[in-house]
Formats: C-alpha cells, structure tokens, sequence
C-alpha cells in the first residue's frame, strides 16, 4: 500500500470519528461510536492499523508518526464527547427522567359529530338484532333509485324539480327525467343493490346521505342521512316490522318507546306506512315503511310467492334530534364548534 493511500485513509477516518462523537447526543449514541471507531477486535482504527504493515519500508516510520498522531486524535474527541455528554442537560438525562408509571394524560383530539355517534348507536342495536351494514353509491343510476324500486318514467317522483340530476351529456335540459345519474333521494337503493347480488335471507341496514332540492329550513336540509332497514325470509310479517323498530327506538332512547304506523303510500312497498316514534310522551314522525311490493322482488329474481320482506327507512338527523332536543337540522351541517362541543 502507498504511503499517499495509507495517510488518506488516516484523514478520512479522523474525519468521520470526530464527527460521530461530536453528533452524540447521549451516552448510548457515544457508546456505539466509541465501538465503531476504538473497538479492540473490529473497530475501524484497528482495522487502518493493518494497512500500516504493507506501507513500503522507507515509508514505515512517516505512516507511523501519522497513525499515532490520528490515533490520540481520535481518543481526544472521544474523551471531549464523554465530559460533553457527563454534563449535558439535552435529550439523554429528559429521557431518564420519564417515569413510565405516572398515569397517562388523555390527548385532546375533539370527539365524533353527532350526526355519527347516532350512526354509530345505530349501527351496534341493529347489529346485536342481526342486521349487517350495507353500503352502496350516493351517485346512482335510475335504475337502483327508480325502476327497480316500482317507480316508472313517468313517475312525478323522478321529476327535474324534485331530484338532484348530474348534467350529463346524453340528456338535453328539460327532456324527460329518468336517463343519467343522480345523488340518490334515498337509501332505498342499497335494497336493490344487496338483493341484485345475494340470494334471500337478506337482513341489511345502510346508513348515509341522501339529497333532495329542499329548501333549507328548520327542519329541511337538500343533503340529510337515512338508515334503510330490510329484512326478507319465508314469513315475514308488518308484525316483525312493528317489533323491530319498537325495540330499535327502546334501544335508542333508553326507555318505552311505542310505534304507530299511518298508511301511507310508498311504490316500493305494498302496504306502506309513515312511522311515528312517541318517546317522552311526545310523537314524532320517524319516516316510511311497508312490506317490500311483489314487483320489487321480481325484480331483483326474488318468488314472491317464497319470501316476503320488510323495509324501513329513518331520517338519522330527526333521531340525533329528538334525542338531544335539537331543533335546528341546520345547526348539524354549520361546523360551529360551540354547538358541536356540546355532544
Ligand atoms: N325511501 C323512503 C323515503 O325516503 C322511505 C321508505 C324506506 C319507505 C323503505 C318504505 C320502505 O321516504
């Protein structure tokens, strides 16, 4: 090895020992570079120590003088690293001084919107009752809002005026509604869609947005949550239906809740009822319900003749409301972080 080779290993290594034990930030970190660098078996200094025996003869006493010089170098930086770290008040002795068995502090991460935390008490009493959550497009296809649900084109509940049409290409303005995609106006379409892909028994619920041009008010909002309940099997009766609800609301509200049913008319469903929750002494209109129509069933290739079914739907925000004596829907959807601390 070349006496010019030999010293630049030297300055590299002097260079990159005095570094580690500088960066040190704690004993551990000192400790691993002093074996890097000083270690008796394979530390690197050792290892430059080797070359110095195959530096030509006349050479031999220069790279000697460099070695020892380099070494005490080395030892130097390491001792000034020791007292540095001995003295510190840096990141080494704050970390001895965690104590692991202090109970721990809760971090303040803000909590669930309310909207959510019904969603998700809802979600836990249906399925301790067996239902599993199903989930399905808020843009959907006429055919998953409308047809399949027993409401044909000429149906006014697929006017313009009362859904939320996607412009798309295919459809001039002010042609017949029906064509394109749309934000679904219920989660009745997730019915359709579990139905469409499993074989009966089916026992869903689906939980999410729906939207419809109302105007803002009180009690309206142009995009609001629904829970869509159904259940098909062999003898499904309005009974299981009314049972159902009942021990859903009692579950909810923590207390006796009795449901009554007003007829009422939904295309999907035959009979059909609009569903009041009185809790508190107090009645309120829950949303719609009814025994799937024959036509739907047929429609997914279901028998009628072999399965009937029930089918609920709830407004969410309606129970968020009732529970907590709300009586703004507007109030759920502003971020005004006074109100939402509240829950
Ligand atoms: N989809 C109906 C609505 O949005 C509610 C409903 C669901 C009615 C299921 C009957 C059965 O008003």
């Amino acid at each position: 090895m070349a006496l010019a080779e030999f010293l630049a290993e030297l300055d590299d290594l002097a260079q990159s020992a005095a570094a580690a034990f500088q960066l040190a930030a704690d004993p551990h970190a000192l400790e691993a570079a002093r074996i890097e660098f000083l270690g008796a078996k394979s530390g690197r200094l050792k290892a430059v120590q080797k070359g110095l025996g195959k530096v030509p003869g006349p050479d031999k006493p220069a790279a000697g003088k460099r070695f020892n010089e380099v070494k005490q170098a080395i030892e130097a930086a390491f001792q000034a690293a020791t007292e540095r770290c001995a003295a510190s008040k840096g990141p080494a002795k704050e970390a001895l001084r965690f104590d692991p068995t202090v109970p721990g502090v809760r971090p303040a991460i803000g909590h669930l919107h309310p909207i959510t935390q019904t969603i998700e008490h809802l979600k836990d009493i249906m399925g301790r009752l067996g239902f599993t959550v199903a989930d399905g497009p808020e843009v959907e296809d006429a055919w998953h809002n409308f047809e399949a649900l027993n409401i044909p084109p000429e149906h006014p509940a697929r006017d313009p005026l009362e859904n939320f049409y996607l412009a798309t290409a295919g459809r001039a303005a002010g042609s017949a509604a029906g064509d394109g995609l749309l934000l679904r106006s219920q989660t009745s379409t997730v019915q359709i869609r579990v139905m469409e892909k499993t074989r009966p028994p089916v026992r869903i619920i689906s939980l999410g947005r729906v939207y419809r041009p109302d105007k803002p008010d009180k009690t309206h909002s142009p995009m609001f949550h629904q829970i869509e309940g159904l259940l098909v099997d062999r003898r499904v009766t309005m009974a299981d239906l009314k049972s159902v609800l009942r021990l859903l609301g009692m579950s909810y509200f923590h207390g006796d809740v009795h449901i009554r049913f007003r007829p009422s008319f939904f295309p999907f469903t035959e009979p059909s009822v609009e569903i009041d929750m009185q809790w508190q002494g107090r009645w309120i209109e829950m949303g719609g319900a009814g025994m799937v129509d024959p036509n739907v069933l047929r429609a997914v290739g279901y028998d009628p003749e072999e399965v009937t079914g029930f089918a609920f739907g709830l407004g969410i925000e309606r129970i968020c409301m009732r529970q907590h004596g709300i009586d703004d829907i507007r109030e759920f959807y502003e971020n005004n972080v006074r109100f939402l601390h509240q829950f």
